[in-house]
């Protein structure tokens, strides 16, 4: 009995303390507790599809990684991040319909090093959504901004002056269609840069001059050629690869440089997959088996004359037409128009004879020698 009472203690001590476990576990839990509608794990936290319209607060302060996307929320301001996360260093805000990006909403992420923003609709960036002295590596804007209209918000986030440890940027899928000469002026540290799919029509030199860029993507725009300065440029940076695929080239006189450029240097690296789009006979040819020969003004010069040329005949062959057909209408009064100047020149020459018959008779001619004396 005895043992089995001290037994039974020792239970219900045990029990004491599993219960003071559990409390205290608890008690850890909901310091440090996973916000509804969230899945919390291994400082990660997801809170992913679940139509939220604002940042969940009370966030574990060991978080690590958070994920936001897919909901619906339409700004983000100094009041989304109330306590300071000192551990966060990935967030992803991905597919959440974001209108506006406000001063200060970082204030509180210190270490913040990848930030998603992509697949939103951005009409507003404050120049002082990031702190000074934040430390953002990754940004990434893929299908940020509604059109190009919002270009100059883009230009604004870049050129604020704060992202100066940026080293990798997601542009992609922005139908920017023209690059401000100093969109990237302002990342000197600037690796990693993707423009594809934007509708880019040309890129100009001086564009890509200040970042340091090892890998740049220009797949799937409107590019026709690159200027050869722009080329000058890029030959310049010494580690950069090039994707330049799906661009629609224009393989005519003007893209000499551009071949020779393509054909001497590693930097393209998706050198293989590209083709000319115009002249017609040109056309999917590989850009790598274009012959210098190939490329051709003078082609559409020579059509163009001929054009000129038979358009030039065929007003002249009209002005005659209208000519004849003038004359013809007018048969009558240029008769009667030649017999006036037919009758005028014989009166000038009746009046000629005449004087002449006067001058040449010598009697005259006597009278007006004396009348000289
Ligand atoms: C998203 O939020 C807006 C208002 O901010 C609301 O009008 C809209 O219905 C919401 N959409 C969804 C799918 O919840
Ligand atoms: C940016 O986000 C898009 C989709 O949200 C993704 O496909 C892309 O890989 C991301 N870019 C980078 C550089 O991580
Ligand atoms: C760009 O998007 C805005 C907002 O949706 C719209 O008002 C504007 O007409 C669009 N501009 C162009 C050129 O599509
Ligand atoms: C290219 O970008 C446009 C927006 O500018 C987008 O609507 C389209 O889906 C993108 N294409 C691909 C293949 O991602
Ligand atoms: C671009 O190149 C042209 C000619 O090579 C030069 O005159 C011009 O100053 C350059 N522009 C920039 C912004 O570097
Ligand atoms: C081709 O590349 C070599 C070295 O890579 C360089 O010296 C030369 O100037 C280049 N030629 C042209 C036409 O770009
Ligand atoms: C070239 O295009 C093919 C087919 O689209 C693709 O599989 C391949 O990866 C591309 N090559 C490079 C170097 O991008």
């Amino acid at each position: 009995m005895r043992l089995l009472s001290t037994s039974c203690g020792g239970i219900r001590g045990t029990m004491h303390f599993l219960f003071l476990l559990l409390f205290l576990l608890a008690a850890v839990l909901s310091c440090h507790g996973c916000p509804d509608r969230c899945l919390c794990f291994s400082q990660t936290v997801k809170c992913q599809n679940q139509e939220l319209d604002a940042i969940p607060h009370s966030l574990p302060a060991d978080t690590k990684s958070l994920f936001v996307t897919g909901n619906n929320i339409s700004r983000v301001g100094v009041d989304s991040f109330p306590t300071r996360l000192e551990m966060l260093t990935d967030l992803h805000l991905s597919g959440n319909e974001m209108e506006s990006v406000d001063a200060m909403v970082f204030d509180n992420l210190p270490n913040l090093v990848l930030l998603d923003l992509s697949n939103n609709r951005i009409q507003t960036f404050s120049d002082r959504a990031f702190p000074e002295d934040n430390k953002v590596q990754l940004l990434n804007l893929s299908r940020s901004f509604h059109n190009h209209s919002f270009m100059d918000v883009v230009l604004g986030v870049l050129q604020s002056g704060n992202l100066l440890q940026l080293t990798a940027l997601d542009l992609s899928n922005n139908d920017l269609v023209i690059l401000p000469d100093d969109l990237f002026a302002g990342l000197p540290n600037l690796v990693s840069l993707s423009l594809q799919n934007s509708s880019i029509l040309s890129v100009q030199n001086g564009t890509l001059r200040a970042p340091p860029l090892r890998d740049l993507d220009l797949r799937d725009n409107s590019l026709r050629d690159l200027p050869f300065a722009t080329l000058a440029e890029l030959s310049l940076k010494p580690a950069l690869s090039v994707r330049l695929a799906g661009n629609p080239w224009r393989c005519d006189c003007l893209f000499e440089d551009m071949l020779l450029w393509l054909k001497n240097g590693t930097r393209v690296v998706d050198a293989q997959n590209l083709t000319c789009a115009a002249p017609k006979a040109l056309r999917l040819l590989p850009l790598l088996r274009l012959e210098h020969s190939q490329l051709k003004c003078s082609g559409d010069m020579d059509g163009v004359l001929e054009t000129s040329y038979v358009f030039l005949g065929l007003v002249l062959a009209l002005i005659g037409v209208i000519f004849l057909l003038v004359l013809y209408l007018n048969r009558k009064g240029i008769k009667r128009w030649m017999y006036n100047i037919r009758d005028a020149c014989r009166d000038h020459m009746e009046g000629y004879h005449y004087r002449y018959e006067i001058n040449s008779d010598p009697r005259l001619a006597n009278l007006s020698i004396n009348s000289d004396v």
